[in-house]
């Protein structure tokens, strides 16, 4: 499958079952325009609709922005006129967040503003060594819209994410590394990221969705009701026919699972 969208490019390989989604506003380094965040969530809900009746066929996501930037933040000339920052035009986050399949943001050139919130709301950022990444709205007089504070606040540490914010500098990739804002800065960011994306694609799917969801409770809640949410989840899984695969995997050498979600 491959879409072509306004402001975006959609592809979906069947070969590894990996989707790649591609911010296409090269003209202004891929800025958040309201029609980007649009297609943002129509190019996921369009990778979704390939899982079918037989089970789940897309296993991951990439993400990236086309012409050598992941993207500079949010439309300032939209910004201007109210658009781009009004908080009903948040939802492309909740949405890259609240999304079943693991998405990974590769990075390459600027990831600013809004477009490093948005790649904080993927599940993994791999970033070509010469990114730079940052908060600039202090210099517009705002602050990150979409909670921008509060993701690097978890991902680093408090005083490096109000370094970041109030100074609005760039940074680069290998400090953003270094801060855990990053997970990779590989040599060769294409293949690290495709080796990445197939790899989790090759996982049982219901296991991967539990672990992004435990992933993403355990940023919002206690020890003990974390602890017990994950319980809930293992329960679930252990009635499921990819546990039995795995299971059987794990005793019999010759045994190659192909895990449906199931
Ligand atoms: N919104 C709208 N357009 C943007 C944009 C944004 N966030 N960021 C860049 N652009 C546009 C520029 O206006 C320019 O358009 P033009 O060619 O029609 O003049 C084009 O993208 C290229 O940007 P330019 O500034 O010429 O490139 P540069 O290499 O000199 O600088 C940046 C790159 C990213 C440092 C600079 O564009 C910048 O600071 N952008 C704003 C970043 C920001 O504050 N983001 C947070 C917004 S809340």
């Amino acid at each position: 499958m491959r879409e072509t969208l306004e402001t975006t490019v959609v592809k979906f390989d069947t070969e590894t079952d990996v989707g790649h989604l591609t911010l296409n506003r090269p003209n202004s380094l891929n800025a958040l325009s309201s029609q980007l965040r649009e297609d943002i969530v129509e190019g996921l809900r369009l990778l979704e609709a390939e899982n079918d009746a037989d089970g789940i066929a897309l296993r991951a996501v990439v993400v990236e922005g086309t012409e050598g930037n992941f993207c500079a933040g949010a439309d300032i000339n939209e910004f201007s006129k109210g658009g781009a920052g009004a908080s009903s035009e948040h939802t492309h986050y909740e949405f890259i967040r609240d999304f079943p399949a693991p998405i990974v943001a590769k990075i390459r050139g600027y990831c600013l503003g809004a477009g490093l919130e948005t790649a904080m709301a993927c599940d993994f950022r791999f970033a070509d060594e010469d990114a730079r990444l940052g908060l600039p709205e202090v210099d517009l007089g705002i602050i990150p819209g979409a909670g921008g504070v509060q993701y690097i606040s978890r991902l680093a540490n408090p005083a490096a994410a109000k370094e970041i914010a109030m100074t609005g500098d760039h940074i680069s990739a290998e400090r953003a590394l270094d801060l855990g804002i990053v997970n990779r800065v590989p040599d060769d960011l294409d293949e690290a990221t495709r080796e990445f994306a197939e790899e989790i694609a090759s996982k049982p799917p219901l296991a991967i969705q539990a672990i992004k969801d435990s992933g993403n409770v355990a940023t919002q809640t206690g020890l003990r009701e974390g602890v017990q949410y994950d319980r809930k989840q293992f329960e679930s899984l252990l009635d499921t026919e990819d546990h039995e695969k795995g299971a059987k995997a794990f005793a019999e050498d010759d045994y190659e699972p192909e895990f449906k979600g199931r």
